[in-house]
């Protein structure tokens, strides 16, 4: 990722956190059981708390992209605990492609070419380094 398309997810992400927070999380989750109804019984029957935790985590990460050291670790952590909820490889692109349709779906106006690239790639480095770990 280069500077210009960092400043585009967080500019873009910062709009995104005009809309309330649960109201992203369950349109993401939404779509992502509606296309992928297999992946709904790894999580619990009460969304409430990993909506919550699904939003705290992407801000965190928004905010650290231009530090990815720091991220690395996390990263690493975050995905070996996902090793033990059952999450395999091909998961992923499915998590991908939900989270890009809710990004574009809540910007409305606000998503472009130029942006949809950077959380593609945004999106790409994340997974690189938790499929890495
Ligand atoms: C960019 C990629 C992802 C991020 C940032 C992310 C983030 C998180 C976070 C923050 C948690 C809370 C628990 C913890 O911190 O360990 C979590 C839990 C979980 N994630 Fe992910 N995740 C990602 C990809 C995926 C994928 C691809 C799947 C596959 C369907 C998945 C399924 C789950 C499940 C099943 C849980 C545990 C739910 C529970 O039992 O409470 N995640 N994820």
């Amino acid at each position: 990722m280069n500077a210009t398309q960092i400043n585009l997810v967080k500019k873009s992400w910062r709009l995104l956190r005009l809309v309330p927070p649960e109201l992203v999380a369950d349109t993401f989750y939404s779509k992502l059981f509606f296309e992928h109804p297999e992946l709904r019984r790894m999580f619990p029957k009460q969304m409430d708390e990993q909506n919550k935790k699904l939003i705290d985590m992407l801000s965190s990460m928004v905010v650290r992209l231009d530090d990815l050291a720091t991220l690395q670790q996390d990263l690493r952590d975050l995905a070996t605990r996902h090793v033990g909820y059952g999450v395999l490889p091909k998961h992923y692109a499915m998590v991908g492609e939900a989270l890009l349709w809710t990004l574009e779906t809540g910007l409305g106006n606000d998503w472009n070419e130029a942006t949809a690239e950077a959380w593609t790639n945004c999106y790409s480095l994340i997974t690189d380094q938790m499929l890495k770990a």
